[in-house]
């Protein structure tokens, strides 16, 4: 009993993510009343409505954080992102009511970078389709001519976004094969030109020149469709697409419209305009489209890396420090 009561005397903070390391709970724990919920969804969802009502901190991943969810939780400090986009927050909500948010940038750079590298290697030598191939009873005819691919060595890259995840894929690109880099960004990376001999070039121009296109920004209303029939009718007849940023960054009809008419040669695609990707979407039906359920930074070391540096951000804004991977400043402004 008089532990109860003890535990609801430290603050309190609502987990909404699909499992939480013990780890990360643990170290929660330490300080705070943690109220865990591995899954929302509508027998959880008034719960957790509930749970927000007095909670000091929310550690989640992906949830909508908008004025109505912001509403139900008044006390609320902070609003801790596992991940590194974020844009399931509504900022200008967040600011308004004085809550902090935060991401996790740097610790899932290689793991992303090497999930694009796969991508990049399944579409071009065809993996997914060549292991059905064999799994079901095939081999080559021959010299197997039509189950060649195609080069990734020696290739010219182009990289849409190059911040810490797209500088780890020049690296691998540059260094492990060989691939002349080009990047396209808001701003110029002296460091990527310097280390990888990135060379900056506008959208339209790595369209036209890449053999393979990583899209790696983060959404934001100016990357809405960022790619769209335009850049597509730009690219080489022998163009892959990758995309690990965000679905919305690509016009996806555009998209199927461009594989279908052979306009470019296939896509890696990690995200989708809708997820989960509903099973009757025509990329899931395409040879030439290698498709991962939005997983580049989902290995058991890093996404324990996010959720620690997650709640390390969030138990410094609770303890009324700046929380190192602080996104919206603006929040601030009468706290400190
Ligand atoms: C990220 O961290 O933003 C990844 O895409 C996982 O959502």
């Amino acid at each position: 009993m008089e532990e109860r009561g003890l535990l609801h005397m430290k603050p309190k903070i609502v987990v909404a993510y699909n499992k939480v390391s013990p780890k990360v709970l643990s170290f929660l724990s330490e300080s705070y009343h943690v109220i865990n919920f591995d899954k929302l969804d509508a027998q959880t969802l008034p719960n957790f409505y509930q749970e927000l009502g007095d909670a000091h901190g929310l550690l989640t991943a992906g949830l909508k954080i908008d004025s109505a969810l912001l509403n139900r939780a008044p006390q609320l400090k902070i609003v801790s992102n596992i991940s590194v986009g974020y844009d399931n927050l509504n900022l200008l909500e967040l600011n308004k009511r004085n809550v902090m948010a935060t991401n996790t940038p740097g610790v899932l750079n290689d793991t992303v970078a090497d999930t694009v590298m796969g991508l990049i290697l399944a579409v071009a030598r065809r993996i997914p389709e060549l292991d059905q191939h064999v799994k079901t009873g095939n081999w080559k005819v021959e010299d197997g001519v039509n189950l060649y691919g195609n080069n990734v060595h020696h290739k010219v890259l182009g990289i849409i976004g190059m911040g810490g995840i797209g500088t780890a894929v020049a690296k691998r690109a540059h260094f492990g094969f060989d691939m002349p880099i080009l990047y396209h960004n808001r701003s110029r990376h002296t460091e990527a030109e310097q280390m990888v001999n990135a060379v900056y070039c506008s959208l339209e121009e790595l369209c036209q020149q890449s053999d393979f296109m990583c899209l790696l920004t983060p959404l934001t209303p100016q990357t809405v469709k960022l790619i769209g029939e335009k850049e597509f009718k730009q690219m080489k007849s022998t163009a892959i697409f990758i995309n690990a940023s965000r679905g919305a960054t690509v016009d996806e009809q555009a998209l199927i419209r461009a594989l279908e008419n052979k306009e470019i040669l296939g896509a890696g695609l990690d995200v989708f305009e809708q997820e989960p990707v509903s099973p009757g979407n025509k990329l899931l039906s395409m040879d030439n489209v290698v498709a991962l359920p939005h997983i580049g930074s989902a290995t058991h070391e890093t996404r324990l890396e996010m959720a620690m540096l997650a709640a390390e951000n969030l138990v410094s804004g609770l303890q009324g420090k700046m929380p190192p991977n602080l996104i919206n400043r603006e929040a601030l402004k009468n706290l400190f």
